[in-house]
């Protein structure tokens, strides 16, 4: 009985390019639909872009494009790239639409009918200037415990502790500068804990990997806490029906974006619904995602489903990181791989296809991509032992038989082999243990190049008695080559589509493995597949390297939205600006007219800028710290005379004065050689 099986990749951010880190999961799904595919079942493969969040409005805005030409952008480029590694989504939608509207309201109202959701006021970092609530990532300030400097709102980089944003010492908004105030805000909050019964059962009913299973556990222990899923406007995202003003948290329409994007898919191709979706559904629901975002599909979004009436998933499957050189990607060794860089070098998308699969197993660990031997296995796996095969046999079959096979085969014994791994082999990639499969598959093809090499075709070739042996043995071989491209399709579909078009074959299914090949009329062979060429591989690292230091891409982030910083490259200077990006900062000589405390602030100075001519400027400036005020009355010192006024929580800043600072303590402010004169233009 075919299966009905919806399978997902997750939903990458519509803020970012796909990189090598990405291409690990699609390709491990794409693989695994391919192969329900030959094996007859009716397997769809759902995707989309997750477009919803501060860091893409924030993006947006930046560009000054709206945040529907930006997703619009970003998904003609995901599309393009993922097109490029021959992933064969059946649908690739975006969460910005009117299905996932729908169906996530529809979520929410089930879940509230329910009793789940509950209405609280909660205290949150507010940016004054900006006028919104800072979602974690985008406040800055010095880490409530060890007191390092310039940490983010969640976490510090420093000591590793966890805090709340609202502890944070003297925290700045991260998007204007501005010290942020405490302001309340009604939140919806998603009742998980009272989901827990349902959620403990669940996880342990095998729908989880062993590793998830067990992560599972610590969950439940340290406590389930409710899940605020509302977010204040300004939010790029779905206003929260019956609630003017909150949007739902990107995390909340994300994995609905699975649902809408089959629902789309079932209306444009007359597919039921509910027959997928619906609680009693007979059809499979197959998650594959990385272990970084676990919590979120195996605790809320079972959760949202069960109690919105709708199926729950039935395995979700969870990969570890790639490493690139058994270090974590780097944008300064030029390991931060993107895909459209991969491809623009020439290197073709089934090498990395075939040294990812070489490398899962199915489990929660890491990958890692070493360059060398991804050059190595490939040359030597693919190149030299199984197109190999084909080279060495197919030529004869033109030159000798009018490129026609022996009417049948000797060595079934050897053919009978490669055909009963099939079974084996299908157990492997259903447990998307490929490393297994491909071992199982390359020592197959060791034992057909031992026939070649035994038979020596090309000494049979001599023999004008030898032909009817020669005939059979190339026939032999090209039936163990058509065997192995058959094993490897799922992992090399484009290869596998040139064999079958070589030998004048329908596509193959797994099926197919129970037949032979004999008497075909089969087409010249050309080359199938070129050697990497390691020095592609180090353009391409430069390519990366050049990429990124000059002007650091906007983060792609892979992981939650919080991560957009920490994405972030850390190059050694700042992005580089043209010389009229320069000019448009008027700096000026300023005199410190009037220095003062700031009654309620720990850092700031207040002082009067005395610019000559220019008048003067009241700017408040972080240097408490560093300066006693009466030690800067009458200093010349220089400010950026052009910045647009901020409002901030003491008062108008009307400009900044400059001062350096490094990662030993101490601030110091710059002051021009004497002679200068307050006014004066400094260049
Ligand atoms: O981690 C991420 O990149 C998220 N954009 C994944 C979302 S998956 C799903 F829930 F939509
Ligand atoms: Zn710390």
């Amino acid at each position: 009985m075919p299966r009905q099986i919806l399978v997902t990749s997750a939903l990458p951010y519509a803020n970012g390019s796909i990189h090598l880190g990405h291409l690990v999961e699609y390709i491990q799904t794409d693989i695994w639909v391919r192969f329900q595919k030959m094996r007859g079942h009716d397997c769809r493969y759902m995707c989309a872009d997750d477009t919803h969040g501060t860091a893409i409005m924030l993006r947006a805005e930046k560009e000054d494009i709206t945040p529907e030409t930006l997703i619009q952008r970003v998904w003609d480029e995901h599309t393009r790239d993922f097109a490029g590694f021959h992933i064969s989504f059946d649908h690739y939608y975006s969460t910005h639409s009117e299905e996932n509207r729908v169906l996530a309201s529809k979520i929410y109202l089930a879940l509230k009918d329910a009793g789940l959701i509950e209405v609280k006021t909660i205290a949150q970092l507010y940016d004054p200037v900006k006028n919104m609530f800072l979602p974690d990532r985008f406040i800055k300030g010095e880490c409530p415990k060890c007191g390092a400097a310039d940490q983010y709102g969640d976490n510090c980089e420093a000591c590793g502790a966890t805090y709340s944003p609202t502890d944070l010492k003297n925290p700045l908004s991260a998007i204007s500068g501005a010290t942020p105030v405490h302001r309340d805000s009604e939140h919806h909050f998603f009742k998980l804990g009272e989901c827990e019964a349902f959620l403990r059962e669940w996880t342990t009913s095998g729908t989880l990997q062993a590793e998830a299973a067990n992560k599972m556990q610590e969950w439940f222990a340290s406590g389930l806490s409710n899940w605020d899923i509302s977010r204040d406007a300004p939010y790029f995202g779905f206003e929260i029906p019956g609630a003017p003003g909150k949007y739902f948290y990107v995390w909340l329409d994300a994995p609905v974006g699975y649902m809408a994007s089959f629902a789309r898919y079932a209306k444009d191709n007359g597919l039921d619904f509910d027959a997928w979706w619906g609680a009693d559904s007979k059809a499979e629901l197959v998650h594959f995602i990385g272990k970084d975002i676990l919590y979120f599909h195996a605790l809320f979004w079972p959760a949202m489903l069960k109690f919105s009436g709708y199926r729950l998933p039935s395995a979700i499957y969870a990969h570890g990181f790639l490493t690139v050189n058994g270090q974590k990607m780097s944008k300064s060794r030029g390991t931060f791989i993107t895909a459209a860089s991969y491809l623009e070098q020439g290197l073709n998308p089934e090498w990395l296809r075939y040294y990812y699969a070489a490398k899962l197993n199915g489990s929660m660990e890491d990958i890692d991509l070493n360059l060398d031997d991804f050059v190595a296995r490939v040359n030597s796996d693919l190149v030299g032992k199984f197109i190999n095969i084909a080279s060495r046999t197919a030529g004869f079959i033109h030159k000798n038989f009018e490129g026609k096979l022996a009417e049948g085969v000797a060595n079934l014994e050897l053919i009978g082999e490669f055909q009963i791994a099939a079974d084996a082999i299908a157990a492997h990639y259903e447990a998307r243990d490929t490393a297994k499969a491909l071992r199982e598959i390359m020592a197959l093809a060791d034992r057909a190049n031992q026939y070649v090499a035994d038979e020596k075709p090309w000494e049979l070739a001599k023999k004008p008695e030898a032909v009817y042996r020669l005939h059979e043995v190339c026939t032999v071989a090209l039936n163990l080559f058509r065997l192995l491209t058959l094993y490897l399709k799922p992992v090399l579909p484009k290869l596998a589509s040139e064999v079958e078009s070589f030998l004048a074959i329908e596509p193959l299914a797994w099926s197919d493995a129970q037949t032979l090949l004999v008497r075909q009329r089969i087409n010249p062979y050309n080359h199938l597949m070129t050697r990497i060429d390691p020095k592609a591989i180090d353009a391409m690292i430069d390519a990366n390297k050049q990429n990124l230091e000059p002007t650091p891409a906007p983060a792609p982030v892979r992981h939650a939205e919080a991560q957009t910083h920490a994405a972030q490259p850390s190059a050694p200077v700042a992005e580089t600006i043209g010389i009229d990006d320069f000019a448009k900062i008027d700096l000026r000589i300023a005199r410190i007219a009037e220095a003062a405390h700031v009654e309620g602030a720990d850092k700031l100075l207040r002082l009067t800028l005395d610019l000559g001519p220019l008048g003067t400027r009241q700017v408040f400036a972080g240097i408490k710290s560093a300066y006693a005020p009466e030690a800067l009355v009458g200093r010349l010192t220089v400010m950026v005379a052009n910045l647009a006024p901020r409002k901030m929580k003491f008062g108008m800043s009307e400009g900044m004065v400059l001062a350096a600072s490094g990662d030993a303590p101490g601030l110091f402010i710059l002051s021009p050689d004497s002679g200068a004169e307050p006014g004066m233009k400094v260049k």
